[in-house]
This record gives structure tokens, C-alpha cells and sequence, in this order.
């Protein structure tokens, strides 16, 4: 019984409070917050902005070092976790093992868990930030059959994150300062995004009490798809299949066009930047630096360079508003520093994991706070018998 507001999408739906992040679409502006994404691009590094994030305030000296040794403290993950990511196939796509091996770290904080505690969910939330580098290095190094490097907490956060991908124990490693410098930006403009798909996913999972952990997992599971997360791994898919094909600018963007086709450029448009992603504006420049710094793939680069300037002259995608998003330069950056394609989503996801439980430690002090219950409009059969002599 009862009419419920049908919103498809929920286009212009609030399903909460939130104090944490604010987005103007239409003038391109996002805060973390109330910090603008640009000053903290600047000044801030990774670790300052999960502080911020979780606490809402940016750490005075002694809180950042507490903090960032909090998190070393936590770097490791259980030697059953190895084996349990040896589980995999060889060839399991990164996605599917952090989704898979996320959710398993649930059964190794679960019954000495209480998530009505709030010293036993922020403890949740540094381990999750803590161990996420770990687990997506191990599901790379698994993926490649190669040795998993343990974390080495002398380094800092990204650095750690980068040498455990990088890293052999056959060789000395020197770390890439133009990489982590080029992660640790993607890191930042990845922490949060206010209700996107994957946060509210996690927040409606924790709804229900669930454990942190398995509702972290679902906002992976969310992530990974090619409109959300997994665009930055598709913007890469689609240049490389335009290259192979020997197609035009002209012809892919027809086809972007074509109603009747369902291909869409990936890495353009946003459901609520309406004139400019500001993060895009951000990491574009670092694009453009990078690659006059570091050359790579150049077909690939100067394809994605005239992709962009060719849907900005066009009628269609002015019309729509539809501008390279984040995820545009993301994945080109990360192809520019030799990172596998497939790793490109667990990247985002490890920028994320901040975001997702910041708003599931907010959810859970929120006193409004009720299980999530959408309605929906219902349009099957009306109600009819079962039909006699079956
Ligand atoms: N290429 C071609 N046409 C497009 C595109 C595109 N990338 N995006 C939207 N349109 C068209 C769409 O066909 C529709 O046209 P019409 O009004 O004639 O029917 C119009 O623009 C509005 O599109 P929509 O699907 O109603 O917009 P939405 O707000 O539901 O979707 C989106 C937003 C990001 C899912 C979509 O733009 C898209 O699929 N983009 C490509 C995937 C992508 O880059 N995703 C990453 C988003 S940013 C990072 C993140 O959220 O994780």
C-alpha cells in the first residue's frame, strides 16, 4: 500500500546527514570538511586527509605523528590472509581478490568486535586504512605469481604502498618520488565523494549492524563497476581497442552518439559535476606534467589528449555537460607509471577505504541513524490464484 517517490538513481534523493564532504556540481566545487580539494592537494598529504576525514578536524603536530604511527602499527595482516589470496586462480582479476579477501577479514574481527563501542570502530577504521595497501599488494603480487613483500613501517604510507607493489626480494629498490608523489595526489582526490554508489552501499550494508569489514567489502564489490570505479581501468580498455581498431576520433565519438549503440566514452561525465570535476582539474595538470616528464605510451597519450579536445568542441557532450572526469586522467597517469591496468580500481578502492568508513563510523553516532529500507514502485501482476488442478 502507499505511493512512494519514484527516483530513479536516486537522482534527488538525500538518504542522510552528513558533515563530511560537500559537492557543488554546478560550480565544481568540492570540500572535505569544509577544506577545498585544491588546498588540500597542495599542503595536505594522505594520511592528514584520512585524519581529517575521520575526525573532522585537521591533526595538530603531535595527533598527525600519532596518527600515522597508529597506522604503521597495523600495517600487517594475518599469514592466513596470504594463504587465503594463494587461493585464488592465477589469473583472478585484483577486484575479485580484494572484494573476496576484504570480506574475509570480517571472520578475523568479528566476536571481539562490538561496533556499538566507539573505541572498537575507530580501532576498525585504522585497521582497515592500515592493512588496505597490504592486502592490494598482495593481490597484485598474486596475480603477477610473484613473491608478496611485507610492509616495511620505516616508510611512509604511500611509499610503503608503492614498494610492496614494486618491490622483489631479489633486488634493492629505489622508490620513484615522481610516483609517489603522482599516487599520493590520485590518493587524496580519491578519499571521498560524498552518496556515490559505493559509499552509500556501504552505508546502507552497515545499516544493519553488519560488520565493518563485509560492509567495506561491498563498497569494493560497488567500486569495481565501469561507471563508478572500475571507469578509470575502462577510459585505458577503450584507447587501447581504438588503437588496436585503427579507428577515428570521428568515428568513436559518433558512435559515443548513437543511441543506438550502447558504447559510451569512458572516463567522461558525472552525475553531479554539471560543468567541471574539480578533481579533474587537479590531476589533468599533473597528466600533462607527467608525461612530458616520463613519455610512455605516447599513441595512447596523444589519443586521450585528442579524445579530449574533440568532445569539447562538440555539440552532444557540450549540450550534456559532459567533461572528462577524474577517472579520465586517473588512468592514464597510473598507465604512465607502468601500473597494471587491473590494478587500477584496488588503487581507488585503497583511496576510498578513508571515505567509506568515515561515513560508517558518522552513520553509527548519527542519532537519526535507522536501518536503510527503500520503497519501490511496484509493477508486477496484480493479485490472482493459484490456479486449481496443478
Ligand atoms: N558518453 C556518451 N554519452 C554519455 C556519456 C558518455 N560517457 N555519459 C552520459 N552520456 C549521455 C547519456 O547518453 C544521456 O544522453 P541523453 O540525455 O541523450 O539520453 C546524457 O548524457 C545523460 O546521461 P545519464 O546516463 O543520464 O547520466 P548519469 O548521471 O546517470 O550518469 C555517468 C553519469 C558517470 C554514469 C555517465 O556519464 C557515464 O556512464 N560515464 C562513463 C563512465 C565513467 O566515466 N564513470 C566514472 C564517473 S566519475 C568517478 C566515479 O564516480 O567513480
Amino acid at each position: 500500500t502507499g505511493i512512494f517517490t519514484y527516483d530513479p538513481g536516486f537522482a534527488t534523493t538525500a538518504s542522510c546527514k552528513s558533515a563530511i564532504t560537500f559537492i557543488d556540481g554546478d560550480e565544481g566545487i568540492l570540500l572535505y570538511r569544509g577544506y577545498p580539494i585544491e588546498q588540500l592537494a597542495e599542503h595536505s598529504t594522505y594520511l592528514e586527509v584520512c585524519y581529517l576525514l575521520m575526525y573532522g578536524e585537521l591533526p595538530n603536530k603531535e595527533q598527525g605523528e600519532s596518527f600515522n604511527h597508529i597506522i604503521s602499527q597495523h600495517t600487517m595482516v594475518h599469514e592466513n590472509i596470504r594463504d587465503f589470496i594463494d587461493g585464488f586462480r592465477y589469473d583472478a582479476h585484483p577486484m575479485a581478490m580484494l572484494v573476496g579477501t576484504v570480506g574475509a577479514m570480517s571472520s578475523f574481527y568479528h566476536d571481539s568486535l562490538d561496533i556499538n563501542n566507539p573505541e572498537h570502530r575507530e580501532i576498525s577504521a585504522q585497521r582497515l586504512i592500515a592493512k588496505m595497501p597490504t592486502i592490494a599488494s598482495y593481490c597484485y603480487k598474486h596475480h603477477r605469481g610473484m613473491p608478496f613483500m611485507y610492509p616495511d613501517n620505516n616508510l611512509g604510507y604511500v611509499e610503503n604502498f608503492t614498494r610492496m607493489m614494486f618491490a622483489v626480494p631479489a633486488e634493492d629498490f629505489t622508490l620513484n618520488p615522481v610516483a609517489v608523489k603522482a599516487i599520493e595526489l590520485i590518493m587524496i582526490l580519491h578519499a571521498d565523494h560524498e552518496q556515490n554508489a559505493s559509499t552509500s552501499t556501504v552505508r546502507l550494508s552497515g545499516s544493519s549492524g553488519a560488520n565493518p569489514f563485509a560492509s567495506i567489502a561491498s563498497g569494493v564489490a560497488c567500486l569495481w563497476g565501469p561507471a563508478h570505479g572500475g571507469a578509470n581501468e575502462a577510459v585505458i580498455n577503450m584507447l587501447d581497442r581504438i588503437l588496436y581498431s585503427g579507428e577515428t576520433i570521428e568515428q568513436v565519438i559518433a558512435r559515443a552518439k548513437d543511441k543506438n549503440d550502447p558504447f559510451r566514452l569512458m572516463g567522461f561525465g558525472h552525475r553531479v559535476y554539471k560543468n567541471f570535476d574539480p578533481r579533474a582539474r587537479l590531476i589533468q595538470k599533473m597528466c600533462y606534467d607527467l608525461l612530458k616528464e616520463l613519455g610512455g605510451d605516447q599513441p595512447l597519450f596523444e589519443l586521450a589528449m585528442e579524445l579530449e579536445r574533440a568532445t569539447l568542441e562538440d555539440e552532444y557532450f557540450i549540450e550534456r555537460k559532459l567533461y572528462p572526469n577524474v577517472d579520465f586522467y586517473s588512468g592514464i597517469i597510473l598507465r604512465a607509471l607502468d601500473i597494471p591496468m587491473n590494478m587500477f580500481t584496488v588503487m581507488f578502492a585503497m583511496s576510498r577505504t578513508v571515505g567509506w568508513i568515515s561515513h560508517w563510523m558518522e552513520m553509527h553516532e548519527d542519532p537519526e541513524f535507522r536501518i536503510g529500507r527503500p520503497r519501490q514502485v511496484y509493477t508486477g501482476a496484480a493479485q490472482r490464484d493459484y490456479p486449481s488442478g496443478r
